[in-house]
């Protein structure tokens, strides 16, 4: 090893294995399983999907993860000096991974804000005046609102972050994990005794039926192709599980060497799919049963992303009489809880970059600082997507920068687009890609068998080898190319 940063006691470490696990399923349970997932499940061939994503899981997602656990591990380092410390040619790739995290943290932040706001409109909709889809809009034109929202989301990650390893993320982790799993259960039961809510089991489960009714209210007898299933399940599962994005390196840093590497992933990417799936169970049969209960067909229910979360969901709560509030507190606390314990796991990320800075020149590292750091810096950017209004307040990069509106495709359309084109169009999926690289053809997978054998009997080493250095440089590829396509608005897949 070049010369390192010693991994120091200072860093803190996970106090158990089970707070390792869940902290890491917390990270990768977010936004992500709840509003992309099933949509794109549907859409996107049902179960051809849903094997696709498993078969790309388990070859690629897998792989990936025990990489980054295993390179945080093995340094006892954040990314950007377990790079340094590790590659002479990838010794940048770190970077790539902070800021790819730090990208996707600024729009994140904001997101979460809008989860808080829920929570307390719901909470007050049970004493009268429950809100309805209208929220959303007046949420997002008032900027002063998503300001404050989102500097209470931040204040709330701070705090937890500031709490140290075990002391907080940990904990708020083993609390919040298993009470997200028991409201995900309640919400579930809720949504299939919805009458019609079969129609939205159809539209997740059955293949073929989604794309017959979501185009534009007409039906469209097409197919995806297996290319672009391939692409979209890609994309979803790379983001979905957190990878690229500086968390996993830097969990995996946190976790002992007695613990079992190759399980520990395995059951990382099971529980991420599995909240996936059951999220969809819960959340596309409600938004169907209260469509069509309100004569509207399948095609013309939002059911993808914001729009899917804080608008067609906040109806179902609003049309759900009496009990809608206690619903709708129970749903949006669940979604917070999945989006602190995703944050957290990023902003842990880039903040451990300073930490181990200064514990290499030799001072005693102030947690507090760099978590303070981290997020004024982020909030600067948080800013923007706040005042922005996911582009309803007209200052979307393209008019800021002067640029023509030639220029707009959809990752200029609004702050969030664009800052999400930097991080998960192209930081991220570049960075992963980059690291099977290393680890597969610079560095030797070999090199890494002593950490996947600590805690484990390495039987997982010769399929994990060969994940490592054949299909995940490919298949990151090629999901490089389709973030590139999507993004731009290019349409290669
Ligand atoms: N795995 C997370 C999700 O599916 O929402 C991805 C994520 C995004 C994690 C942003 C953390 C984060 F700050």
């Amino acid at each position: 090893m070049d010369q390192v940063p010693s991994s120091t006691n200072q860093r803190g470490s996970f106090g158990s294995n089970i707070g390792f696990l869940l902290s890491a399923i917390g990270s990768a349970v977010g936004l992500g399983n709840i509003w992309g997932f099933p949509y794109k499940m549907g859409k996107c061939g049902g179960f051809t999907f849903l094997l696709i994503y498993l078969a790309l899981a388990v070859f690629v997602g897998f792989a990936i993860m025990m990489g980054e656990l295993a390179l945080g591990r093995k340094t006892g380092l954040g990314p950007v000096n377990a790079y340094k410390a590790i590659s002479k040619k990838f010794k940048w790739v770190g970077w790539l991974a902070v800021a790819g995290g730090f990208f996707v943290l600024t729009f994140y932040m904001v997101l979460g804000g809008y989860c808080i706001y829920y929570v307390i409109i719901n909470l007050i909709g049970i004493f009268g005046g429950m809100p309805d889809s209208s929220s959303f809009g007046a949420m997002i034109t008032n900027r002063w609102l998503s300001i404050g929202i989102t500097l209470l989301f931040f204040v709330i990650c701070w705090a937890i972050n500031r709490g140290g390893v075990a002391g907080g993320i940990e904990k708020f982790n083993k609390i919040g994990m298993p009470a997200l799993f028991v409201m995900l259960v309640i919400i579930i039961i809720k949504a299939l005794t919805m009458p019609h809510a079969a129609e939205g089991l159809k539209f997740m489960f059955v293949p073929g039926y989604a794309t017959k009714v979501t185009e534009f209210g007409q039906f469209v007898e097409s197919t995806p192709s297996l290319l672009s299933i391939l692409a979209t399940a890609g994309g979803q599962m790379f983001f979905s599980l957190s990878l690229g994005m500086s968390a996993m390196i830097t969990y995996g840093s946190y976790l002992s060497k007695k613990e079992n590497l190759p399980k520990n992933s395995v059951i990382i990417v099971f529980a991420d799919t599995l909240i996936a799936i059951l999220a969809g169970v819960a959340v596309i049969p409600a938004a169907v049963a209260n469509g069509i209960a309100q004569g509207l067909s399948v095609s013309e229910i939002k059911l993808n992303g914001p729009g899917l979360l804080f608008s067609t969901l906040q109806d179902v709560f609003h049309n759900m009489g009496a009990l809608g509030g206690v619903f709708g507190v129970i749903f949006y606390v669940l979604v917070l809880i999945a989006a602190i314990s995703s944050a957290i796991s990023v902003i842990e990320g880039v903040a451990v970059t300073f930490i181990d800075r200064a514990s290499a020149k030799g001072r005693e590292p102030s947690r507090t600082r760099a978590i303070t750091l981290t997020c004024v810096v982020l909030f600067a950017f948080s800013f923007l997507v706040a005042v922005d209004g996911l582009g309803s307040n007209n200052i979307a990069p393209w008019q800021m920068l002067g640029m023509s509106e030639e220029a707009i495709r959809n990752w200029n359309d609004c702050w969030l687009d664009f800052f999400d084109l930097i991080a998960e169009g192209i930081l991220m999926p570049l960075g992963a890609m980059l690291m099977s690289c290393m680890i597969g053809w610079e560095l030797k997978p070999k090199s890494f068998e002593d950490e996947i054998k600590s805690g484990s009997n390495g039987g997982a080493m010769g399929f994990w080898s060969f994940c490592i250095k054949f299909v995940c440089p490919v298949v990151m590829f090629f999901i490089v190319l389709v973030q590139v396509s999507d993004f731009f608005g290019l349409g290669w897949f």
